[in-house]
């Protein structure tokens, strides 16, 4: 399902979209920054960013410099900011992300994505101290992990075959719909409801509120109904042992709770961000094992002998080789090619001039990451570069954002992917089976939109076997 950035790309609302976007076409430039020409009408430049996202970029980046128009599709033209200085907009008190709300307030409104500012980080206050690694480890969150990605992989390997793309989706939503509270016995009937309020994610305002709309909202009603209850129940029995308890009776600063159906939206929002974008990232690192034989005596290597897979994972010391492949994963396929902001005020850019306000300023994850002049050999797979304790970087973090918005989920999601890896490499020895790509040569690159992630037709087949 297309993360919130994605459809705010595509789909921004515009009143006059037709004639702006034969005005775009036409003019060579805007607000005094170019507009990067091949874009289509209508449709922009949304076919090369499909496939060719970051060679759009790169291509902007030679023909104009780092700041240059490009064209999202209907009604949504983008100052696109390509160079490293774009992470100080992530953090600038005048870039906004209220615009998430406007046109998508059945997904995303009362979320901490759509909000900025005081209350932003009012309520990401209340919720940061259940998302930190000691609250963790110390919560229900690895446990569920385990069981979902040792039950999955085993499903896999019984299978013969997968497409790792929708194995791992099938995975991540597990963990997530668990982490917030459901129980296993009720998944099937939450999965329903939930793909049925992903049609939230087509943009509608009052009268253009057509059935889809509604079918969404009413499938909302009975995920926030069965949400609540939890809550409720939460609260009454005190109990904060698991993520979604803890978040249920954190209370502000006056000791108060939250707003019932501010946690309640919060939750949706965990579902709703937290397992496309791991799914991506898991998928690509099956696919990088199965396409290598020396990862998977590397990984097989790592798990061999070794106990708790939850304490091998989770060691602040160390990259394991399993953590250090989802990472690179990571970097070289950012499941969010890029975040969106509006400026609310003229936004002054160091050496770059100044980005006018109400411009929406797209920041490229996905050119960020290859950058030769920051990753040697920036095309290569390589997981090998993740090798240094304690902390990577900003940049080597910047797939999970930056600023006031930097990913809640991002030690939650490290460490599913960490498990994730381990359990796949130590499933393999104790069935004693080899993964092998389904297609020979190197492995074909992302589709970009709306979230990146591998194309349709990749397998991964099983071998050998007790
Ligand atoms: C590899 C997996 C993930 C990636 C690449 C990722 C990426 C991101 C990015 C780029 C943002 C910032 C969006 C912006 O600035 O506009 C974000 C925000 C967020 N993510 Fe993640 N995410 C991942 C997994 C998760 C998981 C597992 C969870 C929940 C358990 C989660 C929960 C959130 C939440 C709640 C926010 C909003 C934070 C805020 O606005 O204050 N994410 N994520």
């Amino acid at each position: 399902m297309p993360h919130p950035v994605q459809f705010a790309r595509v789909f921004l609302p515009r009143r006059n979209v037709f004639l702006y976007d034969a005005r775009m076409a036409a003019a060579k430039a805007r607000n005094g920054f170019p507009i990067l020409d091949g874009a289509y009408p209508i449709i922009g430049h949304l076919p090369e960013m499909y496939r060719r996202f970051p060679a759009l970029c790169a291509r902007g980046l030679a023909a104009h410099g780092p700041l240059f128009w490009i064209h999202g599709g209907p009604g949504a033209p983008q100052l696109m900011f390509a160079d490293p200085r774009a992470f100080d907009i992530l953090k600038h008190p005048n870039a906004s992300t209220s615009f998430y709300s406007e046109g998508f307030s059945a997904l995303l409104g009362n979320t901490l994505f759509a909000f900025d500012g005081d209350e932003h980080r009012r309520v990401r206050a209340q919720f940061a101290p259940s998302f930190t690694p000691a609250a963790i480890r110390k919560t229900d969150v690895l446990q569920i992990v385990t069981e979902a990605v040792a039950g999955g992989i085993d499903r896999w390997i019984d299978a013969g075959e997968i497409d790792p793309l929708i194995g791992a989706k099938e995975i991540a939503l597990e963990i997530i719909f668990r982490v917030v509270g459901v129980p296993v016995s009720d998944l099937k009937s939450w999965r329903r409801q939930y793909s049925r309020f992903l049609l939230a994610g087509i943009p509608s305002r009052g009268k253009w509120r057509g059935p889809l709309y509604w079918i969404a909202k009413r499938a909302r009603d009975w995920l926030d109904a069965r949400l609540g209850k939890m809550v409720d129940d939460l609260r009454a029995s005190g109990d904060a042992s698991t993520l979604v308890g803890a978040m249920a009776n954190a209370r502000d600063e006056a000791g108060n709770f939250l707003p019932t159906l501010l946690v309640v939206s919060n939750l949706r929002l965990l579902v709703f961000a937290g397992h496309e974008t791991t799914a991506s990232a898991m998928a690509w690192s099956a696919l990088h094992l199965a396409a290598s034989p020396e990862f998977q005596r590397r990984a097989a290597e790592e798990v061999r002998g070794s106990g708790d897979l939850i304490e091998l994972g989770t060691d602040p010391q160390r990259f394991t080789f399993a953590e250090a492949q989802f990472r690179e994963s990571l970097r070289m396929y950012p499941p969010v090619h890029s975040v969106i902001r509006r400026a609310t005020a003229d936004l002054p850019v160091d050496g770059a001039g100044v980005i006018p306000r109400d411009t929406l300023v797209n920041v490229p994850f996905v050119h960020l990451m290859r950058d030769p002049s920051r990753f040697a050999e920036a095309d290569r797979y390589s997981p090998d570069r993740f090798t240094e304790r304690p902390r990577p970087s900003t940049l080597e973090t910047a797939m999970f954002g930056g600023g006031p918005h930097f990913c809640l989920g991002y030690h939650i999601a490290i460490a599913e992917g960490t498990l994730f890896n381990l359990h796949f490499a130590k499933a393999m020895v104790r069935r004693g089976v080899r993964a092998r790509l389904s297609v020979d040569g190197p492995l074909p690159g992302p589709v970009y939109l709306p979230l990146s992630h591998p194309p349709r037709g990749l397998a991964v087949t099983f071998e050998g076997g007790k």
